[in-house]
């Protein structure tokens, strides 16, 4: 097979608001940026995000930096690195007026600021009053900002390959990353880019669940690049279930939706969530939201012929609101709930929806893996947005921060490569055992086998996580879920491509998704059955509790060996003082 090449100083993968925030600041300052999405960029699943972006600009209600940085450290149940999470909260009002500028059409209140709107977990004073500190555009806030980013890069002449999807970086034998080989979806041609830096922005993996908010393509294809390029992921074990996706479905029911006044009722009409969160009520912490639902329908008190769901109530909210503030949720229970919120309550129950965990990286994007007593870059690799764990989210991600976090951290990455280019003028020699190994894996591929097809395998995977690895977990069940996923791992070997006949490349895409996504799932069940307490969204019923003087730390899962190591959170803040680990109550 004839491998086409070609050279860039960046190699951005992904052309969600990460990459393309990162793609922004090297492409104005005239680096030469390839970006490769395997979707069209204004497709990347930021285009899904609905309530808003997290800035203390006081719009609304008294905030300030601090105490969204107190927030976000509660909201992680202390696993986040503080340094990490005061850079952000500092960063916030400065980016979101910068994405203002480059034209987001920002909801407005009527003195003509940014509108702001209340989520879960935000406080004044450091756990006082509800605060309202998510900048919204309606409730297509991702769309917006995806949208505009797009846009700025074409006007900066980024390099886009759009439907290109990444096989596997290129690694020399110094450790330094290459680039990356990646295929052409269209004409199922391998290509090469070489870069001096390269860049990994590919979002979650909400696929290894049955119910989710996640877009098909999110299979978490850069954290398997870099669990197969023998870097360790951080913190798997923290997947965030969203407490309100349509029941029995998954799309995303905005928590914009109860900061703008709805509530959640049990099948008693009661408003439940006061009993499991005196303060914060329906906006607490979504672990402690999407808990509370469990345990609703688990205690008999679901709504429905089968009593496995809870309602949200929005027809108590003028009309007018509903289709001003939230006209694309109104949208979506129409079309897959059958609802109109306006008249009716939206059947909901908790869905998979945020990857906490990810690729290990610091402050500036640079990837980050231990060695001996210490910490090394790899040199030339950074990761940033959902894919990443820098770690702002810790244990629990408080909502809105995840757009926050793809420009906050997709512009520091992007800072950091310019002066990394700087010292680094030349491309290195390509290490072709590298690319040869690569080339093999892809070719693996070209076989269309005999065995189960790739469909069913990825539903088996989807069950096993859904059933083994769920909102609640306890020892046995998550060592059934290691057989099981090292089981999905095996059949793979024998598994048949579907047949779409004259589009076979796709059917090679679902393929090496698929094994993308089962390794993550091995990370995940690995990493959850290690940790032998309860913190954010691991609850473990056999360790109910957050156990501090043992576990605060964050996990590390290595393929090789499917082995665990662990290092220490940052509690040491950038200038300010320390939030030390307390009980977490809303
Ligand atoms: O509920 C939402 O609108 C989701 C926001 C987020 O995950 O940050």
């Amino acid at each position: 097979m004839s491998l086409a090449r070609r050279r860039f100083d960046t190699l951005v993968i992904g052309a969600g608001g990460a990459g393309l925030r990162a793609s922004l600041s090297l492409a104005g300052l005239d680096a030469s940026v390839a970006v490769v999405s395997k979707v069209f960029p204004t497709r990347s699943h930021t285009v899904a995000a609905q309530g808003g972006i997290n800035a203390a600009l006081a719009n609304v209600l008294p905030d300030n930096w601090h105490w969204h940085m107190y927030d976000t450290i509660k909201g992680s149940d202390y696993l986040g690195d503080q340094d990490a999470i005061e850079y952000m909260c500092r960063s916030a009002a400065h980016l979101v007026y910068e994405l203002e500028h480059a034209g987001v059409p920002f909801s407005r209140l009527d003195d003509g600021r940014i509108y702001q709107r209340a989520f879960g977990g935000q406080s004044q004073h450091f756990g006082g009053a509800q605060a309202a500190r998510t900048c919204a555009a309606a409730d297509r806030t991702g769309h917006a900002i995806l949208h505009t980013l797009y846009q700025q890069n074409i006007r900066a002449r980024s390099h886009f390959f759009d439907e290109f999807f990444a096989v596997d970086l290129i690694r020399d034998e110094q450790g330094y990353i290459l680039g990356a080989l990646i295929l052409d979806i269209e004409s199922g041609e391998p290509m090469l880019i070489e870069a001096k830096t390269t860049l990994l922005a590919t979002g979650g993996a909400g696929q290894l669940f049955r119910t989710n908010t996640n877009a098909h393509i999110n299979t978490g294809d850069g954290l398997a690049m870099a669990l197969r390029a023998g870097i360790p992921l951080q913190d798997m074990e923290f997947f965030q279930f969203h407490p309100t996706g349509i029941a029995g479905k998954g799309m995303l029911i905005s928590e914009g939706a109860r900061g703008e006044g709805g509530y959640l009722i049990n099948a008693e009409g009661e408003r439940f969530m006061r009993r499991y969160a005196p303060q914060a009520g329906d906006l607490a912490s979504r672990d402690v939201v999407s808990r509370a639902i469990y345990n609703e329908v688990k205690a008999g008190r679901g709504c429905g012929p089968r009593r496995d769901h809870v309602l949200l109530k929005l027809d108590h909210l003028p009309e007018t609101l509903i289709a001003s503030r939230l006209p694309g949720i109104r949208q979506l229970a129409q079309t897959f709930a059958g609802v109109d919120p306006a008249r009716a309550p939206i059947p909901v129950y908790p869905t998979a929806h945020y990857t906490m965990g990810g690729i290990p990286t610091n402050r500036h994007g640079q990837v980050v893996v231990p060695v001996g007593q210490g910490e090394e870059t790899i040199p030339g690799l950074y990761a940033v947005g959902e894919c990443a764990c820098v770690s702002v989210h810790g244990a629990n991600r408080l909502g809105g921060n995840s757009l926050l976090d793809i420009v906050v951290f997709g512009r520091a990455a992007g800072n950091h490569i310019v002066e990394y280019l700087k010292e680094n003028r030349f491309h290195r020699p390509l290490d072709e055992a590298s690319v040869a190994a690569a080339m093999a894996r892809l070719q693996r591929w070209d076989q269309r086998g005999e065995g189960e097809s790739v469909a069913t395998l990825r539903a088996d995977l989807q069950q096993a996580m859904q059933e083994y690895c769920g909102v609640y977990r306890s020892e046995e069940v998550l060592r059934e879920g290691v057989v099981v996923l090292q089981g999905i791992r095996a059949r793979l070997n024998g598994v048949r491509l579907q047949d779409h006949s004259r589009i076979f490349n796709v059917a090679r895409i679902e393929a090496l998704e698929l094994e993308n996504l089962v390794a993550l799932g091995l990370a995940t069940v690995h990493s959850a059955l290690a940790r032998r307490e309860s913190r954010g969204a691991h609850s473990r019923v056999d360790y109910p509790a957050r156990d501090d003087e043992h576990w605060l730390k964050h996990s590390l899962f290595y393929l090789e060996g499917e082995r665990m190591d662990y290092k220490p959170v940052q509690l040491k803040p950038l200038s300010v003082a320390s939030f030390p680990p307390k009980p977490r109550v809303y």
